[in-house]
């Protein structure tokens, strides 16, 4: 029973086997509603291939994940179609940005929020005053309130990510997963989009993969640090960044980065 769970997933012994490569090893995390959990650890350690897992991109060779909704039953990941994951609130964006750069800010998010239309059925959905309201609530949220009739492909690429993250959020997700959402930023467009993230983890919980060690200082509730597969250690950021081990194998090494000036 789900009810009084304070964790919303449960990953456990987790292993998956790329043509005999182990991406992961036996990796057991469980991540708190309402927290901002970051997977960090240097390149191919595994974070992306989680966050496959969670969403039922990639099977894992062994192990589950068990979600935990709000008042309801629990539900078993593993094995589930990917859009039925994201249909009971368990959002992606992907670490290659996926908006669509012909269409307009709100038309990308008439797509989210009909995903389950096809594209043109969507388009030429007629948008009701709720879905409109719902629309402008998340972009005024994520700040594109102004920027709803520009082409996405002409957006900056901060407000490019604001975009996936409002796509995401305009679901009602319990959970989102962020693939590197700093990624290419500069510091303000980084610190603003820590901002927002404590903002939305009142409504939901969020996973980040993060090589910026600034914004995961900025937010983070709990961090997991993953090395060649395997969770090599979990605590608050303090604990992580005094830990020997995780200074050896990641940081200081020029794996992690910061934001740059700008
Ligand atoms: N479909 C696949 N087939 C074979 N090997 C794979 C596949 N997907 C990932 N891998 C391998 O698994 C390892 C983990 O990859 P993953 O993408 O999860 O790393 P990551 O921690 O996200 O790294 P980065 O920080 O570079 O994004 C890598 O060695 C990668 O080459
Ligand atoms: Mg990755």
């Amino acid at each position: 029973m789900s009810k009084t769970n304070e964790n919303v997933l449960n990953i456990k012994h987790v292993s998956v086997i790329f043509d005999g490569f182990k991406a992961l090893t036996d990796v057991d995390i469980q991540v708190k509603r309402h927290s901002i959990h970051f997977f960090i650890g240097p390149n191919g350690a595994g974070k992306t291939t989680l966050l496959d897992i969670i969403c039922a991109k990639t099977k894992p060779t062994s192990g589950t994940v068990h979600y935990y909704p709000k008042g309801r039953e629990d539900i078993r990941l593993t094995g589930m179609k990917e859009y039925k994951i994201v249909n009971e609130g368990v959002g992606r964006k992907f670490q290659v940005p996926s908006v669509f750069v012909e269409l307009t800010v709100f038309e990308n998010m008439v797509l989210s929020l009909k995903g389950h239309k096809g594209v043109w059925e969507s388009i030429f959905y007629k948008v009701s005053k709720a879905d409109k309201e719902q629309i402008m609530e998340v972009l005024k949220k994520v700040g594109l309130q102004d920027r709803i009739d520009i082409q996405a492909g002409s957006l900056a690429h901060g407000e490019k990510q604001w975009l996936e993250i409002a796509m995401q959020l305009v679901q009602k997700p319990e959970i989102i997963m962020l693939d590197e959402p700093a990624a290419g930023m500069g510091k303000p467009e980084t610190f603003k989009t820590g901002e927002l993230l404590k903002e939305i983890k009142k409504e939901c919980t969020i996973i980040v993969v993060e090589h910026d060690m600034d914004f995961v200082k900025q937010i983070a509730d709990t961090v997991t640090v993953l090395h060649e597969g395997k969770v090599l250690m979990e605590g608050n950021i303090s604990d992580v960044l005094a830990d020997r081990t995780v200074q050896a194998v990641y940081l200081g090494r020029g794996g992690e980065r910061n934001a740059e000036d700008q």
